[in-house]
């Protein structure tokens, strides 16, 4: 019998889930078979459809594939987000006969709203896509794609697993409106890259919210954050609100938090009791299911003079992040490098294998950078001597 993977785009997911309920069939993700590899053998072909979207964040793609399709009574029904195509019709080219999207005439589409509960509040975090919102299986994608995307920091990819589960389950009982994570430590070592993680792991298509403390250090900091209040000349509302607005995942980030002052500090005091941001123009904006990640270059000991204890508690969860370890360094270059070869291939067409890898690992010694950036810039040049190299070769 053909194979057949089927491509959905992730606006048609739910309907396509639905209609398909209505049919008889449920969706596992081949991520939650991997969790639990003695539910392969149970996979009943006839009511279950495997969804393959998670494959992406695996190595070694063809071959785990097969053995769990090898292990399955019958040929189930295999579908994947469109997003991922391109790497899935390469790395399954043995696996499957056809690839092709689902037909959209097959389902009705349904204006949807993400969280019924707030139907009647004209509220904008309606349009967020949360933590919060994620059934048992799309979570444990999360974590797996949370944890390839972040190198290092084992201890703090535990903690947050951690403090997700319990945020879940508190925010549903209504006591936990927002989590908020505060990650300290010398700049370069990934505290943004764990709100920009958090956001594509989300599926983030629009732009991450970031606000920036470094420039609201002023005494007029809050009124230019939520807006000046009326009759004041300035923006209508602040740059905070356009930007949580503007985008669709329910995260938020606010770098370099240390630079502000009282007043700052005690309206997001306000904001993490209340769940509740308000404009100086008395808008509200519910960032209920919201992650707001505090990021600070500050030491410890300046942690405590700068940020009082009353904000300080506030805070679910407190991280001092360190420089990666070699190893982790390295594994970060072989990313990079992995990268930069998949592109080569699509724009010049020429495989480079694992000669660019070897070359960039050999080149740059890891151990003498103190920071991930400037091991990226050293990476950037690398690859420019490599190209050289490649071309006089020729
Ligand atoms: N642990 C990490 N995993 C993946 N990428 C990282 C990590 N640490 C740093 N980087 C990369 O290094 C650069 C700087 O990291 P960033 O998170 O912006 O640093 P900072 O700690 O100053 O916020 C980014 O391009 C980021 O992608
Ligand atoms: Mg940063």
């Amino acid at each position: 019998m053909e194979k057949t993977l089927l491509f959905y785009e992730k606006d048609d997911y739910y309907d396509f889930k639905d209609s398909k309920n209505l049919e008889g069939y449920s969706i596992i993700s081949i991520a939650k078979l991997f969790h639990n590899p003695s539910l392969i053998p149970e996979v009943d072909v006839d009511s279950e459809i495997i969804d393959l979207s998670a494959l992406t964040e695996y190595n070694s793609i063809q071959s785990i594939t097969e053995q769990v399709i090898s292990q399955f009574n019958g040929t189930p029904i295999f579908i994947c987000d469109v997003s991922k195509r391109e790497k899935l019709e390469y790395e399954l080219r043995f696996v499957f006969d056809v690839f092709e999207n689902v037909d959209k005439t097959s389902f009705p589409k349904k204006e949807r709203e993400i969280h019924p509960v707030d139907k009647d509040k004209q509220l904008v975090s309606k349009k967020h896509r949360k933590i919060i919102d994620l059934d048992n299986d799309e979570l444990i994608i999360f974590f797996d794609e949370f944890s390839s995307k972040l190198y290092g920091h084992s201890k703090f990819k535990d903690d947050f697993r951690e403090q997700i589960n319990t945020f879940r389950v508190f925010n549903k009982l209504g006591e936990h409106k927002i989590l908020s994570l505060f990650l300290m430590g010398e700049s370069g070592v990934g505290k943004t890259e764990v709100a920009r993680a958090i956001f594509n792991c989300l599926k983030g298509e629009k732009k991450l919210a970031k606000i920036n403390f470094g420039n609201y250090s002023n005494e007029f900091s809050l009124s230019s954050l939520i807006g000046s209040a009326r009759g004041y000349t300035g923006s209508e509302d602040g740059e905070i609100f356009m930007k949580v607005r503007e985008t669709d995942i329910g995260v938020l980030l606010i770098d370099e938090f240390e630079k502000s002052n009282a007043s700052l500090f005690n309206y997001f005091l306000n904001v993490l009791e209340t769940g509740i941001m308000e404009s100086s123009m008395g808008e509200q904006m519910d960032l209920n299911g919201f992650i707001i990640i505090f990021t600070s270059n500050i030491s410890k000991e300046d942690f405590k003079k700068r940020i009082s204890p009353e904000l300080r508690s506030r805070f679910d969860y407190k991280c001092m992040f360190t420089l990666l370890d070699n190893f982790d360094k390295k594994k970060y270059i072989e990313f990079r490098a992995e990268r930069i070869r998949k592109k080569v291939f699509i724009e010049y067409n020429i495989e480079l294998g694992d000669e660019l890898k070897n070359y960039l690992l050999s080149k740059i010694n890891v151990s003498s950078y103190k920071n991930m950036r400037d091991i990226n810039k050293q990476i950037k040049k690398e690859f420019l001597c490599y190209l050289a190299k490649l071309t006089t070769e020729d």
